[in-house]
């Protein structure tokens, strides 16, 4: 097999693992798994969480890592050639596409949920909130989505890091980035997870966490496990075909991809076991939704000894995710710019950041002046939707699993056993082999066919 020279590849084995887990861990682990969590009542959300990243996204994972590098191009394009290699209609280039557009889509209000995280740094780091009422705390959240000028300079800030990094390349910037920042993660997560443990209640998240009480799980609850095993590996856009057409011929894809979901679902638990312990002892309700990490969390870290210090740890940390993420999210823009334009790789990144600047602007307006716009308004469904609500639900409801069942009737049915075989590096006749063509053959297409689906209707 011959590698198309046309692009950089990663520098090692450990530098690709070491990105895509950086992609992979973001505001889905630390953010959006607890507040889940939390709603769908713990324990058996959890386990059902892991059943969906094992069964489901896991699989999906390899096939687009495979894909990716067996097309070595952008998505649309490494689409186009591998179905012109396997006979397929050149129409599935449009699996790429759609892919670049969800990328563009989540990207624009991450980086604007990326933006709040950065804003709470000095807004714990300041230390006027140390022992503050209740309602001057959670009035800071209030006061910063409400004011669009304040989320456009986090929003902006937010997107001027990711483009600084992207415009320097997959060594010069991403792997640099990742090398600093993953580390750091680490290990202001156990340094976190310690805090929690010594300043809180533990057994009552291990509790929380790990007793599955099964009448809690519903229809509702299983698609939301599903959507966030999805969202927390990052699979089904675009963003790890890219990733995966800078990788060497010599990773095993299978093995890499265990290491990247077991890393991924490590960070989601550990972030559980740094945020819950802290809000049980300090008796506050873990079914806050989306301001438990924004509002319930900072309350706690008001009261607590060393609260201050911790707090803005905690928000270091979500920033740090929430950027080696969005990084990966501006990848597969910027490589099919920068494929398809005649212009240099850091005015494709500087073009690629500003389509999703523009975009997040939405976003911004749907907290404060545009908070009773309805886009969608005349449907009865979406009657309350504002734009943020519509996007976040079109990406993660509709896109995500259209763009994995896709994937996975592409691989699974379209392509020949040997292809993938030889890319997988594993034996057609071994279970590892089976067990991954069985999953995305059957198992993947139908999950992925009932979330459509039900979402659709
Ligand atoms: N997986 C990231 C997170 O958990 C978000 C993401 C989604 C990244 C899709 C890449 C692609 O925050």
């Amino acid at each position: 097999m011959q590698l198309a020279t046309g692009h950089e590849h990663w520098s090692s084995r450990l530098a690709f693992l070491m990105a895509t887990v950086g992609s992979a861990v973001g505001l889905g682990n630390i953010w959006r798994f607890p507040y889940s969590a939390g709603m769908n009542g713990g324990g058996a959300y959890v386990l059902i969480y892991i059943a969906a990243v094992l069964l489901v996204a896991t699989p999906i994972l390899i096939t687009e890592l495979m894909l990716g590098r067996r097309g070595q191009m952008s998505p649309p394009s490494s689409m186009g050639k591998l179905a012109t290699e396997i006979k397929a209609s050149r129409k599935w280039k449009g699996l790429g596409y759609a892919g670049l557009f969800t990328a563009l889509c989540i990207l624009s209000f991450y980086s604007v949920i990326g933006g709040w995280a950065l804003a709470y740094i000095p807004a714990l780091g300041s230390g006027v909130l140390a022992g503050a009422p209740a309602d001057k705390i959670t009035g800071v959240f209030t006061d910063l989505v409400s004011n669009p000028w304040t989320l456009l300079f986090w929003h902006s800030l937010f997107i001027l890091v990711t483009v600084l990094i992207s415009l320097r390349g997959i060594r010069g910037g991403i792997e640099k980035a990742v090398n600093i920042l993953m580390p750091m993660l680490f290990l202001m997560l156990v340094i976190m997870v310690a805090y929690a443990a010594a300043a809180g209640n533990f057994a009552a998240a291990v509790d929380f966490l790990f007793t599955p009480d099964f009448s809690k799980i519903t229809g509702a609850v299983v698609l939301d496990a599903l959507g966030q095993a999805f969202f927390s590996i990052g699979a089904g856009m675009a963003i790890l075909m890219a990733y995966g057409s800078y990788l060497n011929r010599n990773v095993h894809i299978p093995r890499a991809s265990l290491v990247v979901a077991g890393a991924d679902t490590l960070v989601a638990l550990l972030a559980g076991f740094a945020i819950f312990p802290i809000v049980f002892a300090n008796g506050l309700a873990p079914n806050s939704g989306p301001g438990l990490v924004f509002q319930t969390l900072p309350l706690a870290f008001a009261q607590m000894p060393g609260g201050i210090v911790f707090g803005t740890l905690f928000f270091i940390l979500l920033s740090s995710a929430a950027i080696t993420s969005s990084i990966s999210l501006l990848e597969p823009i910027v490589q099919w710019v920068d494929e398809t334009f005649p212009i240099p790789r850091k005015i494709a990144a500087i073009i690629s950041g500003f389509l999703t600047w523009a975009l997040g602007l939405m976003t911004i307006l749907s907290f404060n002046l545009l908070a009773d716009f309805h886009p969608l308004g005349m449907f009865d469904r979406f009657a309350s939707k504002t734009f943020f609500d519509l996007i976040d639900a079109f990406t993660n409801n509709l896109m995500l699993p259209f763009g994995a069942l896709l994937m996975s009737i592409f691989a699974g049915w379209l392509m020949n056993k040997t292809i993938t075989s030889e890319e997988l590096g594993l034996a057609t006749n071994q279970l590892w082999f089976r067990s991954w063509r069985f999953l995305i053959r059957y198992v993947a297409p139908f999950v992925l066919s009932i979330i459509f689906l039900t979402n659709i209707f």
